[in-house]
């Protein structure tokens, strides 16, 4: 038995989740963008039907759930008239633009009884995946604290479009990457409630410097007219009522070499800690036996790396749907992590930590 999916939104991720949908077993049965070119080349891989009209394809009774895959501004909005329409929704991060949004898609999922799953697709890696089982053993004890960083070297994805403009997107890189960020955090430390939040961000790599001096450097072409008024790296501290502190980086681009700093997640465990590159293929556990130290390397299976991490989100997420079973990335973990966001952006737009009450 497999899900009829819809996806909304046929541009980079969109087109990602297409093939993610057909590697799980239930290739997307219409691909939808408002550029009815771009959905037409979306379906032709899958044999989808391309459309233009989200509200046709959401009146349509052969289509049973849908992804989310839009501008940040929309996700709130079309995931909830998706649920109203009786879709099951798998919406992509952030789960939208402010805590009082994801609630109001909370509230939709309520009124619909459908499911909801946010796309915190970094859960599903591999190295994420092996490192809880590690942490549920119990191999590191109890968690103090989690450095986690994502840089780029030539990353802003569409300078001077929405990505780039706060009105569309939220924000730069912390409302982009802080989801995963955050979401891995909490996901792997027991999901502890936040205390309080110092950001500090910058936007260095925006109009002029563009302009004039780095014309090789950016994902897609610019639009030169466009608006960048958002952040493009950040260094956060978070403190936890746990006790837990955490220490986040990330920049969609810099002129470091990739793979310079580590891209991952670093936990440090009374008992062990682990490091671990999100789209790699192994961790490393330091721990002590006997009163030896011990280092382990523990291998990911080939094959089953990062590339994969799409195909198991969408075949949970098809198995939650077909199941009635409530996802474990669900829109409360969303607003969760939609909270955590907010309190880094008025401590990084006031310049002080902010305590959360
Ligand atoms: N999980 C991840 O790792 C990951 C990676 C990339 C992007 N994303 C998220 O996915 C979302 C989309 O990002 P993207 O990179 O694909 O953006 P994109 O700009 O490449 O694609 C967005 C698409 O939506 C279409 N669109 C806009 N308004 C529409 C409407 N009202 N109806 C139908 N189509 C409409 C646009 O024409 C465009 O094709 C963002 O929220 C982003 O944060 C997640």
């Amino acid at each position: 038995m497999s899900i009829r999916l819809g996806i909304i939104g046929s541009g980079g991720i969109g087109q990602v989740h297409a093939q993610a949908a057909s590697d799980a077993g239930h290739p997307a049965v219409v691909m939808c963008d408002l550029d009815g070119d771009r959905a037409a080349e979306a379906a032709a891989p899958w044999g989808s039907e391309p459309m233009t009209d989200v509200d046709a394809m959401l009146a349509r009774d052969d289509i049973d759930s849908v992804v989310v895959a839009l501008p940040n501004c929309l996700h709130a909005p079309m995931a909830s008239k998706a649920l109203a329409a009786g879709k099951h929704v798998l919406l992509e991060k952030p789960m939208a633009m402010t805590a009082d949004e994801c609630q109001q898609v909370i509230d939709a999922r309520e009124a619909s009884g459908r499911i909801l799953q946010v796309g915190f697709v970094c859960r599903f890696a591999a190295t994420v995946q092996a490192a809880m089982n590690f942490i549920e053993a119990g191999r590191l004890g109890r968690i103090y604290h989690v450095r986690a960083a994502m840089y780029r070297r030539r990353g802003i994805p569409g300078l001077g479009r929405w990505f780039t403009t706060r009105e569309k997107s939220g924000g730069g890189v912390m409302i982009d990457l802080g989801p995963h960020l955050v979401d891995l955090v909490m996901h792997m430390t027991g999901r502890p409630e936040v205390a309080s939040a110092n950001a500090v961000s910058t936007s260095i790599f925006g109009s002029p410097l563009y302009d004039y001096r780095f014309t090789s450097m950016w994902a897609g072409p610019p639009d030169r007219d466009g608006v960048f008024d958002v952040e493009d790296g950040a260094s956060v501290q978070l403190r936890f009522k746990t006790g837990l502190t955490a220490s986040l980086e990330m920049a969609w681009a810099s002129h470091l070499p990739d793979g310079t700093l580590p891209d991952g997640v670093t936990i440090f465990g009374e008992q062990g800690a682990m490091h671990f590159d999100i789209w790699g293929d192994h961790l490393v556990i330091g721990t002590e036996m006997d009163d030896q130290q011990v280092d382990v390397k523990h291998m990911i299976a080939e094959g089953e790396g990062w590339g994969t991490a799409f195909r198991r989100e969408h075949e949970n997420f098809a198995a939650n749907c077909l199941s009635g079973t409530a996802p474990d990335a669900s829109g409360e973990n969303g607003r969760g992590v939609q909270s955590v966001l907010e309190t880094m952006y008025a401590s990084a737009d006031r310049g002080e930590s902010v305590t959360c009450s």
